[in-house]
């Protein structure tokens, strides 16, 4: 059975941390509450609560705020309630909250609406890529940042807001990195402005610009005619890196609130795992039938991951005595459904063990009740730019010393906990000490392209908090180059380059949707798109690996794993038309959940790929692109593919390895893929995700001659 006692991973060596013991009470808690009374005193008993009327004033003398609390203190949810209390609303203005995660966006924006008790998408509300819960009446508007950065495109001086808080600033997403740059200049734009109409000047071309670090007046365009007022500015963090933010917007004031911390002890393993998903269940139940009551929050590294974890435990529960399986287990991961994202803040039913399946987002966006134990492998799943071959990958790396902190600290919230780190205590010695910001390990294209839309033609001299490496930046400004987007002197494309600044897709999606548009075959190439969009549409769980691919092979085509999506999507939209003639649309929903299952096919990635369809369905509309069908003509559909992707070719080498033409990377198919077998010659490819291998995954073959014909700036015949 799973928790064979000998096992190496249950040995764990006991290392007792020091933490602040706070020897307050938690929230008295009891029946005679309703969930209202309740929820405003556990608002009441949070450590924020005490310094509100403080917060409200330092707000209100200071442009630019930096706060540090733990995780948990309530700086999210309680904040931007005070400044709306506190009248920062007063003129109409709207308070912007930013996340890196869309999980945390749409969980919080409820809650606090729950907590304001108005309905989501009035008073509060959310916006993340795809889906928009505001209305005109939304004054706490809670969004990702790479949303902000999108409106800035349409109104640079983000002129509805009177205070955008960047949250989770510690996170250094490479969208909170260009909006925290933005956001200074914008700030100066405002001060600089404040109170005046904008008007005519700006159009006779009198560049502000570099020496006073306001924006470009050619950029306050969409302002005129209306008045600015000042923006406040309020950057919130989690670990106590606030120097570096105070010192980048001219030593800004930081304050610190204080978190609640109860000891947790920290257990190693003795052993480095080879395995760390099955060290994490052998823990879970280890957990779960040693330990005093009390939740358990596992970190794993995705959702194929989280799903196959989620199977396995159950498979496992089957096994054990009937008294002993009350165990229930809560995913959460970014893709998920925000109706089953909600489920996991939700008690577990009576008598019920709760077991959450994270990803990082548990690290410190979401503050999820109830923990008391944490299992953490010491992965993440991060990205990854190479500068030298250009090329980003998804990678299972090693979690920093200040990450296993933050996850170890999830234990201690509401009293003592324990933390099973499934590492010995040397490997932890070996993690940096913080993890590097993302914009020092992505590729830069999208962010170029939004900085060249912002009329930012200066990527290196931007006043980036950190620069991001020089030769990633000449590598991405190629690629742009090579896509159609930049000019030679690096000008945004008219047609090309400003549609793709438009979409809200990697580069390569959109240059696939407008070029699509030119060959009519757009209606195809919306649907991969958005199944190329959502992470795993096929489950093959081990102990049916051969069922799922018996399914596989019903909707798989011979051309590779793109018009396998498409035949997916297809099936399953004629399934569920054909279902709604007859029975309602929850039903046929229902069904179509069924379909899925019997098919190998995730639900949840399938029911994402729909919504992700629609949303960029309206977008490419909204540009005037055509959308018409190839039809049955797949070869006009194959070439398209092999026109934008052609930065992801790859040749076959005699040995079955595969070469990337534009890097000279080695790689092999991943065996996910319906072309693993057939190998064909030449191919384009997705994404490279790399484990110990370099593989690459979702695969079109295709012909070298279309490379040369439609991508000849790269593979021009010589002459
Ligand atoms: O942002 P910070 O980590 O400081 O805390 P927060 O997200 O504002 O959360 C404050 C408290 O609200 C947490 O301790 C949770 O117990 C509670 N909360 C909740 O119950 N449900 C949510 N969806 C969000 C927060
Ligand atoms: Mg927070």
């Amino acid at each position: 059975m799973a928790t064979n006692n000998n096992h190496p991973q249950n040995n764990y060596n006991n290392n007792n941390t020091k933490n602040n013991i706070d020897q307050q009470n938690q929230a008295a808690k009891g029946d005679i509450f309703t969930r209202r009374q309740r929820i405003q005193q556990q608002r009441k008993s949070l450590p924020i609560a005490s310094v509100e009327k403080r917060l409200v004033e330092e707000a209100r003398n200071n442009d630019t705020l930096i706060i540090v609390g733990e995780t948990g203190s309530g700086k999210t949810t309680q904040l931007p309630q005070y400044l709306f209390y506190g009248g920062f609303c007063r003129d109409g203005g709207v308070i912007g909250v930013t996340q890196p995660r869309r999980v945390a966006a749409v969980s919080v924006a409820k809650r606090v609406a729950e907590e304001c008790g108005v309905a989501l998408g009035q008073k509060v509300g959310y916006a993340i890529r795809f889906d928009d819960m505001t209305s005109a009446s939304t004054r706490i508007k809670y969004m990702t940042d790479g949303l902000l950065l999108r409106e800035a495109l349409l109104d640079p001086c983000l002129s509805k807001y009177s205070v955008i808080i960047v949250d989770e600033a510690h996170e250094r997403t490479v969208h909170t990195d260009v909006l925290l740059g933005l956001l200074k200049s914008v700030q100066k734009t405002r001060s600089r402005y404040a109170n005046k109409v904008i008007n005519g000047h700006a159009q006779n071309g009198l560049l502000l610009g570099a020496e006073n670090d306001t924006l470009h007046t050619s950029l306050l365009k969409p302002c005129h005619g209306k008045k600015l007022s000042p923006l406040k500015l309020i950057i919130m963090s989690a670990s106590l890196d606030a120097w570096v933010f105070s010192e980048y917007f001219g030593g800004a004031r930081a304050l610190h609130v204080q978190g609640r911390q109860y000891p947790v002890d920290i257990l190693y393993t003795h052993q480095p795992e080879s395995d760390y998903v099955d060290a994490a269940l052998i823990t879970i139940f280890q957990i779960h039938l040693e330990e005093s009551h009390g939740d358990v929050l596992v970190f794993l590294t995705g959702q194929e991951e989280i799903e196959s974890v989620e199977r396995l435990v159950h498979e496992r529960l089957r096994q054990l005595p009937e008294g002993y399986q009350k165990l229930s287990t809560f995913p959460i991961f970014s893709s998920l459904p925000s109706e089953k994202q909600m489920k996991v803040f939700m008690p577990a039913p009576a008598g019920f063990r709760k077991v959450i399946l994270a990803t990082n987002i548990a690290e410190t966006s979401v503050t999820i009740p109830g923990i008391k134990y944490v299992v953490d492998p010491g992965v993440v799943k991060a990205r990854i730019y190479d500068a030298d071959t250009g090329i980003e990958s998804l990678d299972i790396v090693k979690t920093s010393k200040a990450q296993a902190l933050q996850r170890s600290g999830r234990a201690g919230r509401e009293g003592p906990g324990k933390c099973f780190r499934l590492y010995p205590e040397s490997e932890f010695a070996k993690f940096e000490d913080s993890t590097t910001p993302e914009i020092k390990r992505c590729d830069l294209s999208h962010v170029i392209l939004q900085l060249k839309a912002l009329g930012i033609d200066d990527i290196t001299g931007f006043d980036f908090i950190e620069k991001p490496n020089r030769t990633a930046i000449i590598r991405s400004l190629e690629s742009l180059f090579l896509l159609g987007a930049l000019t030679e002197e690096s000008k945004l494309t008219d047609l090309v380059g400003q549609q793709m600044a438009r979409l809200p897709l990697e580069p390569m999606y959109s240059k696939a949707l407008i070029l699509a548009s030119q060959l009519n075959c757009l209606e195809e190439m919306l649907i991969v798109v958005s199944m190329l969009s959502v992470e795993s549409i096929f489950y093959a769980p081990r102990e049916k690996l051969e069922e799922s691919r018996a399914a596989l092979r019903c909707f798989s085509s011979p051309e590779g794993d793109h018009l396998t999506l498409l035949n997916v999507y297809r099936a399953s939209n004629e399934f569920l038309e054909k279902n709604k003639l007859t029975n309602s649309k929850e039903k046929a929903e229902k069904n179509l959940r069924k379909w899925c299952k019997d098919n190998f096919i995730n639900s949840r990635s399938l029911r994402h790929a729909r919504d992700v369809h629609s949303q960029i369905q309206r977008n490419v509309e909204q540009m005037g692109l055509r959308i018409a069908s190839c039809g049955d003509d797949m070869l006009v559909f194959r070439r398209c593919l092999a026109g934008s992707f052609f930065l992801n070719a790859a040749l076959k080498q005699p040995d079955g390895i595969y070469r990337i033409l534009s890097s000279g990377l080695m790689v092999q198919i991943h065996p996910s893929s319906v072309l693993f077998r057939s190998k064909p010659e030449c191919i384009i490819f997705d994404k490279l995700v790399r484990t110990n291998n370099s593989y690459i995954r979702n695969i079109c073959r295709v012909d070298y001659l279309w490379l040369a014909e439609l991508a000849p700036q790269c593979y021009g015949l010589q002459e």
